[in-house]
């Protein structure tokens, strides 16, 4: 681990990390995760009892969310991890998110999409119009995360672990710069 790069600034108690040009304090911790997790799984247990949906865990942001909740979930399920691709609209419409690695037929299907964070909602909102135009049955969300911003837009994913302030935050599969998706816990950006 290069010492420039990551560094153990403060006590164990409150342990503050150092990456790149960031500081970041510890903010919620991998048994809070765990133990919401737990929860969701036991109502989409119960939501989905006697259908066959398809998880999709969004990458690379969703990988240690979506195998910790797969873990819980206890009804016959596919999982099928899909990656987003960005492009440049011809217009007014700015970037455009696409799926890419879809194996499955979604046609007719109870979809439920993985996503780590939701900060302004611009992504997920993308990719459930896109499901539903390829004909899903039902299209639900499960979040990690979700921040202010999309909280005051109303955007509401069916099952949530945690609402977050707008600060950035990195661990447990979210990223700075390509680092910080191996940590156990979530870290926030600290002042
Ligand atoms: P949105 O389209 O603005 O909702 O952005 C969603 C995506 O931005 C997430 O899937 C993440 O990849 C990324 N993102 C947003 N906020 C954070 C953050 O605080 N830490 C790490 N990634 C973030």
């Amino acid at each position: 681990m290069p010492i420039n790069k990551f560094a153990y600034i403060c006590s164990p108690v409150c342990i503050v990390m150092k990456i790149k040009d960031l500081k970041f304090k510890k903010y919620i911790k991998e048994a809070s995760i765990l133990e919401k997790i737990a929860e969701l799984a036991e109502q989409i247990n119960k939501d989905y009892k006697g259908k066959d949906p398809i998880f999709l865990p969004i990458l690379n942001g969703s990988f240690l969310f979506a195998a910790d909740l797969m873990r819980e979930i206890k009804i016959p399920c596919r999982v099928s991890f899909v990656k987003i691709a960005s492009y440049e609209g011809t217009s007014s419409t700015g970037t455009l998110k696409t799926l890419i690695g879809m194996q499955e037929s979604i046609f007719n299907k109870d979809l439920i999409i993985i996503e780590d964070i939701i900060d302004t909602g611009t992504t997920i909102e993308q990719v459930v119009n896109e499901m539903k135009e390829r004909g899903a049955k039902t299209v639900e969300v499960v979040s990690l995360l979700r921040k202010e911003k999309a909280k005051e837009k109303n955007i509401i994913p069916k099952y949530l672990c945690f609402d977050i302030p707008d600060a950035f935050v990195l661990g447990y599969g979210l990223d700075y710069d390509g680092y910080g998706r191996n940590l156990r816990d979530i870290y926030q950006v600290a002042e």
